[in-house]
């Protein structure tokens, strides 16, 4: 796809396709999208987990309580490992939040890509996660779920509400 219908078309899909598996081969570019994507020194301080067993699926959905979510045909949590982010010169701040953020819309693009919907989910319970998945809080830190799936087939897109550039851009 055309990178500017890319951005234009990408929208948080809340209501996946549940009857439409994702291939492996999209999933598999989905997920190196992650790996390729840039970070503070290169440092790639984070992990990605792909749930997939019945189990640890039903615990996501303790974690994030959303109908929404339920429909999703594939689920990853990214997880940031703390003290493999790259420390910034203040000593008070590191990359580890910028970094997984680059990651995780990677793949949303990639996903939008292959014509496949994803929604971004911070408002989970990170430690009903952490516990649930044996972290160590502070230590390896849950970021974010992706909830991945095809959009329905008679889904369009919801329009589009933004600021305008020139509330978001000044030339200074
Ligand atoms: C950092 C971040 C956190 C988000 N957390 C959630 C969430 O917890 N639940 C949800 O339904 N959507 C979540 N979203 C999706 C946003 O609500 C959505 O991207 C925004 O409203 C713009 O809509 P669009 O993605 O359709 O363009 C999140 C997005 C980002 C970037």
């Amino acid at each position: 796809m055309d990178f500017r219908d890319l951005v234009m078309e990408r929208y948080s899909v809340r209501q996946c396709d549940t009857t439409r598996e994702i291939p492996e081969e999209d999933m598999q570019l989905i997920l190196d999208a992650a790996v390729q994507a840039p970070t503070a020194c290169n440092n790639q301080p984070f992990r990605i987990y792909r749930i997939r067993s019945r189990e640890m699926r039903e615990r996501a959905e303790q974690w994030y309580n959303r109908a929404h979510f339920r429909t999703a045909r594939e689920v990853l949590l990214i997880v940031g490992e703390d003290a493999a982010a790259y420390v910034y010169p203040d000593k008070e701040n590191n990359s580890l939040y910028t970094d997984t953020a680059i990651a995780i819309a990677y793949m949303q693009l990639q996903a939008e890509d292959l014509g496949i919907g994803s929604v971004w989910i911070n408002a989970f319970d990170r430690p009903l996660c952490a516990r649930d998945m044996g972290l160590e809080m502070g230590r390896e830190t849950p970021v974010a779920l992706l909830a991945l799936g095809y959009p329905l087939p008679d889904a369009t897109r919801p329009t589009r509400k933004r600021k305008s550039m020139g509330d978001l851009v000044k030339t200074i």
